[in-house]
């Protein structure tokens, strides 16, 4: 239920199927802590933590870690993903069964930041997923048609001679899990959908009555591959920018409903990791903070989607696809609420240091947005207040 109240939009929590929290391992970066801080600012209330983490989080003892340390900090509720595989990449299913029973309950499993690519190990994944009802998500990255490809594809990006991840690496690994989803009975999740040939997949996989779900991220809603031609990594991403009619479709992908949601793909790092050549740096960027201002620019004021519209791919939808009932819907009278509250007309400018992750490195830096999210409640607590971190 959207309420509007002086002349700001009440929504429910965010629900953000797509964080890296780097906790355990990459502490320097984030820490579910920080990570937390940061989500809790840009109106969430719930984040999926992707299980990239060093140790990979296929065991229940790091996903119970997760969870448990989540909840002590109590900012936002931050539910672990698992690895499809022991380790990312691997050649064994992980323990699905156990980590879905743990104490942080494991609802989504994926190998994001290395796909599945072997189609065997996806359909066994799927089986299993499905009499476990969980969800396998899928970073839709085929390994072998990265290799040696000049470029992300765009005309920019091959003529700068930018080695990247072309539109067939992540389009025919869609069309070949829809087709393993479909003929498991199973479900699956396609993460940061970035190129107009997947919506396209996406409208057919549906079509044909098949469980697919898909995201967004906000980068890919508003940048593209123009921004490549300063050769600064802070632009470098998986999947990579890609081009203007790739950001029109995404956008009108989400408007229809073809692509589901919004997912951040936070994904923070160290200064000297993209400060560097362009090669050498790792691909990510920050997402929490900056997502509800970007959906906004992008969606909102287009007239693409209302506010309405935004409390779906924000908030219901995503809670939907994973299963959560305490998140993503109307409250009962008397329930404790989650909830954030976005002014649509207070400027802001992003300051990388001035976010709450402990990376400082944005492709968002210095650029003014219109909306912000300025108070967040979870379960009735109030998280956010003006803007603030309430501890
Ligand atoms: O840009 C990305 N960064 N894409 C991924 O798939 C992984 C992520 C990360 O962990 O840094
Ligand atoms: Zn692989
Ligand atoms: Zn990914
Ligand atoms: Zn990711």
């Amino acid at each position: 239920e959207v309420v509007e109240a002086g002349g700001q939009v009440l929504l429910p929590g965010f629900v953000d199927l797509h964080t890296h929290l780097r906790e355990p391992g990459r502490e320097d970066t984030e820490t579910i802590e920080s990570g937390s801080a940061a989500a809790a600012l840009g109106g969430y209330t719930a984040v999926f933590a992707m299980a990239n983490t060093s140790p990979v989080a296929d065991s229940v003892v790091i996903t119970d870690h997760v969870w448990r340390r989540g909840q002590e900090v109590g900012l936002v509720d931050v539910h672990p993903v698992g690895a499809v595989t022991v380790g990312l990449a691997g050649k064994q299913l992980a323990e699905m069964a156990t980590m879905a029973s743990g104490v942080g309950k494991v609802k989504m499993f994926s190998d994001d930041g290395h796909c599945v690519d072997d189609p065997l190990i996806m359909r066994r994944a799927l089986e299993y997923s499905s009499s476990l009802g969980v969800l396998i998500a899928q970073h839709a990255e085929e390994p072998r048609l990265t290799v040696g490809a000049v470029a992300h594809e765009g005309p920019t990006a091959a003529r700068l001679g930018l080695a990247g991840w072309p539109r067939a690496a992540e389009e025919s690994i869609v069309a070949r899990d829809a087709l393993l989803a479909r003929d498991a009975g199973a479900r699956v999740h396609i993460c940061h959908a970035s190129t107009a040939g997947t919506v396209e997949l996406m409208k057919w996989a549906r079509g044909q009555g098949i469980s697919i779900t898909a995201e967004v991220t906000p980068h890919h809603l508003l940048l593209d591959d123009s921004r490549l031609e300063t050769y600064d990594a802070v632009n470098k991403v998986n999947p990579p920018l890609r081009e203007r009619s790739d950001v029109e479709a995404l956008r009108k992908g989400l408007a229809e409903g073809v692509i589901d949601c919004v997912a951040t793909d936070h994904a923070p790092h160290a200064e000297q990791d993209k400060c560097c050549e362009f090669s050498a740096a790792r691909p990510g960027m920050l997402g929490l903070e900056t997502a509800l201002a970007i959906v906004a620019q992008t969606m909102v004021e287009p007239g693409l989607l209302d506010w309405r519209g935004v409390a779906k791919v924000m908030s219901e939808r995503p809670a939907e696809i994973v299963g959560l009932t305490d998140q993503g819907r109307p409250i009962a009278v008397g329930e404790p609420a989650n909830l954030t509250l976005v002014d649509p007309q207070r400027e802001w400018t992003v300051r990388g240091p001035e976010l709450a992750s402990i990376a400082a490195n944005t492709p968002f830096e210095a650029m003014t947005f219109a909306a912000r999210v300025t108070t967040t409640l979870l379960r009735g607590r109030v998280t956010v207040r003006d803007g603030q971190v309430q501890r």
